[in-house]
């Protein structure tokens, strides 16, 4: 591997990060940009298995509680029956939305990250969970790069906000944004629900890989589901270990885009003078949008 200051960095800071002080993926195989190969023939039958399982209960999850984009991309990737083959989910996604998958030993450097998001390029891990993870993992594996965050990227308008992330984390580097501009990652990619005319949605991507978050954010009378809002997203913390103690609900695609397409050179400056919101935080005049009714599983 070419390692850079960046990329020695990054591993420092991982290690010190993790528990057993080392990221889960093998890394000596890849590129300067952390591709790696998939090599799908050394997927086991019980790593297949797993998979499917994982795929099953998730999928039986998605009616009345993932978005219709969701849904219906979901049905056309034919990832039921096993890993899939990241080149076969490419072409179809090229002729879609113009985006590719690349394969990555598991998680990667800012920098390459968003380089890689700005050429419409999705990095999925390449390894899966272990069995007994299956309710629960820590760093994200290609279940949840793959079933939570490629459906969405067969939708223009939503491949189109991705990109620009990716354009926008570039540029956050430079500016000293990078905090702020994380969050907004988190609480629209990972962590984001929509309002339909059928009640609220989930799009994002750590709801609709979690076996419980998927409901719990819809229906719980905990969490708050706050209207997005692009800058208290951006001052707003999250927790990590947790389910999210609160949601922010776009209208549409559209709206996603359009309130993020400004500069925001001048918010990153202004928020720097103002403190951070804890994840629970329900400001004066803000409405707490009700939670659907229960859905039983
Ligand atoms: N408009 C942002 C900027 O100027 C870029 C961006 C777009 C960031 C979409 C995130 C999402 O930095
Ligand atoms: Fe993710």
């Amino acid at each position: 591997m070419n390692t850079t200051v960046d990329q020695a960095d990054f591993f420092k800071t991982l290690e010190e990060k993790s528990d057993n002080g080392a990221l889960r993926g093998d890394y000596s195989r890849c590129d300067a940009n952390y591709v790696v190969q998939q090599d799908w023939n050394a997927y086991t039958p019980e790593q297949h298995e797993l998979w499917r399982r994982l795929y099953q209960r998730q999928a039986k999850l998605m009616p009345g509680r993932a978005c219709d984009v969701f849904i219906e991309s979901l049905a056309k990737m034919d990832a039921a029956d096993g890993i899939p083959r990241f080149d076969q989910t490419t072409e179809a996604l090229r002729k879609a939305t113009g985006w590719e998958l690349v394969a990555v030993p598991g998680l990667v450097p800012e920098l390459t990250f968003f380089e890689h998001l700005a050429n419409r390029r999705f990095p999925v891990t390449v390894w899966l969970r272990e069995p007994h993870e299956f309710d629960y993992i820590v760093e994200p594996d290609v279940f949840h790069d793959f079933f939570g965050h490629v459906p969405l990227l067969f939708n223009p308008t939503f491949a189109d906000y991705m990109q620009q992330y990716g354009k926008g984390g570039l540029k956050a580097l430079k500016l000293d944004g990078l905090t702020h501009l994380a969050r907004l990652y988190w609480y629209t990619v990972e962590f984001g629900l929509i309002q339909t005319e059928q009640g609220l949605r989930a799009y994002g991507a750590g709801i609709l890989s979690s076996g419980g978050e998927v409901e719990y954010c819809l229906t719980d009378p905990t969490p708050r589901r706050i209207a997005f809002d692009v800058e208290r997203v951006m001052r707003t913390l999250y927790k990590i270990d947790s389910y999210q103690e609160t949601y922010f609900v776009i209208r549409d695609f559209q709206q996603l885009f359009e309130a993020t397409a400004p500069d925001f050179s001048p918010l990153y400056e202004k928020l720097r003078s103002q403190p951070d919101l804890a994840a629970d935080t329900l400001l004066p005049g803000e409405i707490n949008i009700a939670p659907n009714r229960r859905q039983d599983a």
